[in-house]
């Protein structure tokens, strides 16, 4: 899925940048692969894998540490750990290309607008973004079983956002208030269906609260989970 996911956001874009940030890059799951694409096509970049790993995902950098090692990607990417909402060791317009996989979902309404504008600080001039996210919409029951759990973490991370993920629209009108150009929105089908036996792993990784699974346990049974549409916001600086 993510490989799939790398192809539609490169596809989207005029690839001409040479230095990239990934916004949250947590273990290198959209990294790895989008820097074997990324060579297909430029020979000479580098990327800023940044990430606060904290709480559930303390060990993340870690482990793409160590990916990056196997990959014997050293040269190409540089590691931050950090807050995307206060990006100061980060200069002003000294990035191309600013990527995110399931980001603003963690963040609330003003963290979102403070990692826009810190986005549009470092962005150079005519630089691209992109950024994806599971919509807050569900198709079907297993859909909304997905985003009901998710909703339904007993993860401590603070502050509590207050959204299962912000809608496209909303991402929009608040890049198109900072100063963000060429506004699009895109739509990717994920359509990943996950039946009871896995779902129960994927809710202990999740924490997951049991007494949601207890009371969803006859519809988890039927319907499993499925991941929503993702949407991707592009646009320009
Ligand atoms: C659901 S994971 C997504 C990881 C990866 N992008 C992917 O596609 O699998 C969310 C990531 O956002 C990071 N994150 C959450 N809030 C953050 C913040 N304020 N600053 C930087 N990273 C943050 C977490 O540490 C975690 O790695």
């Amino acid at each position: 899925m993510r490989d799939k996911l790398i192809d539609f956001i490169l596809e989207n874009l005029d690839i001409k940048f040479s230095v990239i940030l990934e916004a949250s890059c947590g273990e290198g799951q959209l990294t790895i692969p989008f820097i074997k694409k990324i060579m297909e096509h430029i020979d000479n970049f580098s990327i800023i894998a940044y990430d606060l790993s904290t709480g559930p995902y303390s060990k993340s950098l870690g482990i793409l540490k160590k990916k990056i090692e196997k990959e014997g990607f050293q040269d190409l990417v540089t590691i931050i750990q950090g807050d995307v909402r206060n990006m100061e060791v980060i200069e002003d317009e000294t990035i191309d290309f600013i990527f995110s996989n399931d980001l603003f979902c963690d963040l609330n309404r003003i963290g979102l607008e403070k990692t826009l504008n810190e986005f549009y600080r470092i962005l150079k001039h005519k630089g691209q973004m992109a950024h994806a996210e599971y919509a807050p919409f569900p198709e079907n029951f297993a859909q909304n079983l997905f985003i009901e759990a998710d909703i339904h973490s007993l993860d401590t991370s603070e502050p509590k956002p207050d959204w299962f993920s912000p809608t496209s629209d909303e991402i929009a009108v608040l890049m198109h208030k900072i100063g963000f150009k060429d506004i699009t929105i895109k739509y990717f089908q994920t359509g990943i269906h996950i039946n009871f036996e896995e779902a129960l792993k994927a809710f202990k990784e999740w924490t997951v609260d049991p007494k949601f699974i207890e009371r969803h346990k006859e519809d988890l049974r039927k319907f499993g989970i499925e991941t929503p549409i993702e949407h991707v916001v592009f646009c320009s600086k």
